[in-house]
């Protein structure tokens, strides 16, 4: 028997305006934070950038195009701040929003819905120079570029997402500082995960306020699916530290108005939270319609020592992190589907009446186009079929999951690791810039097809 999922399920694909766009320097756009990190030598493997990328820019036609042969219900893209709001303050610059009207209305024809992401880690340059995240002013910048992209394009939007995965914005480009924009310090990173917290509650204000009443708002993470290596005391402390620092840190503000006491213990020799100010908690949870997931491995952790700068403020020198078992991706990330079915079924539990959206899913391999130009990827096949067989059951355990949203439409600028890492389900070649559907299109196309997977 098949595995059919409900009638109106979301069947997506996601892609990122820094990954694919190019046109970096176009029609009145300002450097972000990517562009600059990715111009300074050793941070981004073979010192590429997003200059290029995949042309999207001027490849909109073709694009939808593309997405419609496939079959895809909605399309997921992020927006650049830069583009629409060069430097992050001021007026909207008109070619910028244009090009993202044009794009929903090339959409909307081919009856696709368009799913936005106002912030995919794209940062106007200027704002950084001012501070960054870590600063509470570009919390309410968030917000003010929110209310113009909501004005502009309200009617053509059906979901708006705030923030795409906030941990890694504050972990990895404050903390770690292996995205950009690349500074190492832990009391800036724990800064900024609460500014993000409240520009995404300050920006859902704004949204609400201009998008007709039939768009939904959300809020994507990257929720870590974390396991514990024993069932030992010392072993569970380290898996509750990082669910703190990684999970609970988002989602008790967002859903609960709270700051989980744990993390604020945990991070008392970094920070002193005094930064929280009287009425954000509630700003923060303002109500939104539903919760976007980003899966690609689980999180496997014992008592013990990691490495430094760590993306885990309060754990590094009592957390270790161990590989799951198990095959492995070009990323070198384990493939485990169960991780997903236990984020979801947790989620289920923990926050009744929110629905879900799988945002991000899927898997980079070292795909090639063969002498006669066909693209076989069995291996990206059998991840995503494991992957949306665990959503299956998920949903057979009583999970409100309304989508699912491949990463990613196309081959593209996997950020710190740049083209070296190819996640799309259609092959580009960046010389030519030739989009070549994998064998992993068409399996997705017809799981589009008939509702769900073959069994
Ligand atoms: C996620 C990002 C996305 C992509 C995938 C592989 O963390 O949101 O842009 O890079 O990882």
């Amino acid at each position: 028997m098949n595995a059919l999922f409900p009638d109106g399920f979301r069947w997506g694909a996601a892609t990122a305006a820094y990954q694919i766009e190019g046109a970096a320097a176009e029609d009145g756009r300002t450097p972000s934070i990517w562009d600059t990190f990715s111009r300074t030598s050793g941070t981004v493997r073979n010192g590429d950038t997003g200059d290029i990328a995949a042309d999207h820019y001027h490849r909109v036609r073709e694009d939808v195009a593309l997405m419609k042969e496939l079959g895809l219900t909605d399309y997921r893209f992020s927006l650049s701040w830069s583009r629409v709001q060069p430097t992050g303050r001021g007026p909207v610059n008109q070619k910028g929003l244009d090009f993202y009207r044009g794009l929903a209305d090339e959409l909307l024809d081919a009856g696709i819905r368009p799913v936005a992401t106002l912030y995919h880690w794209d940062l106007p340059q200027e704002l950084e120079d001012a501070g960054g995240w870590p600063e509470r002013e570009t919390a309410e910048r968030f917000a003010e570029y929110a209310g113009l992209a909501a004005e502009a394009l309200g009617d053509r939007i059906a979901t708006w997402t705030t923030l795409n995965e906030p941990w890694c914005t504050a972990f990895l480009g404050y903390g770690s500082g292996v995205h950009a924009p690349g500074r190492t310090d832990d009391a800036a990173a724990l800064r900024a995960a609460h500014h993000l917290n409240l520009g995404h509650g300050l920006a859902a204000r704004a949204l609400r306020a201009a998008v007709p009443a039939s768009a939904e708002l959300s809020l994507t993470l990257n929720l870590h699916s974390i396991r514990p290596v024993s069932s030992s005391p010392e072993d569970a402390d380290a898996a509750r530290r990082i669910d703190a620092v990684a999970n609970r840190i988002f989602l008790d503000p967002v859903f609960h108005g709270r700051l989980p006491a744990d993390l604020v213990e945990d991070t008392t020799g970094i920070t002193d939270w005094a930064f929280v100010r009287d009425g954000d908690l509630e700003v923060i949870s303002t109500p939104i319609d539903s919760l976007g997931i980003n899966y690609y491995t689980p999180t496997v952790v014992g008592a013990g020592v990691s490495e430094s700068p760590s993306p885990y403020p309060g754990a590094p020198d009592r957390v270790r992190f161990e590989p799951a078992p198990g095959s492995r991706t070009a990323m070198d990330w384990p493939v485990d589907a169960d991780g997903l079915h236990e984020l979801l079924v947790r989620l289920r539990d923990e926050l009744p009446g929110v629905p879900l959206m799988i945002t991000e899913n899927g898997a980079a391999y070292d795909d090639y186009a063969d002498p006669e130009g066909a693209v076989h990827d069995p291996e990206r096949v059998a991840y995503l079929d494991a992957h949306l067989g665990a959503a299956h059951r998920a949903l057979a355990d009583g999970v409100d999951l309304r989508g699912y949203f491949l990463w990613s439409l196309l081959d593209n600028f996997e950020w710190a690791y740049g083209y070296g890492k190819r996640f799309g389900i259609v092959h580009v070649d960046f010389a030519s810039q030739r989009r070549t559907p994998k064998d992993s299109a068409r399996w997705y196309a017809e799981v589009i097809r008939r509702g769900g997977l073959a069994r």
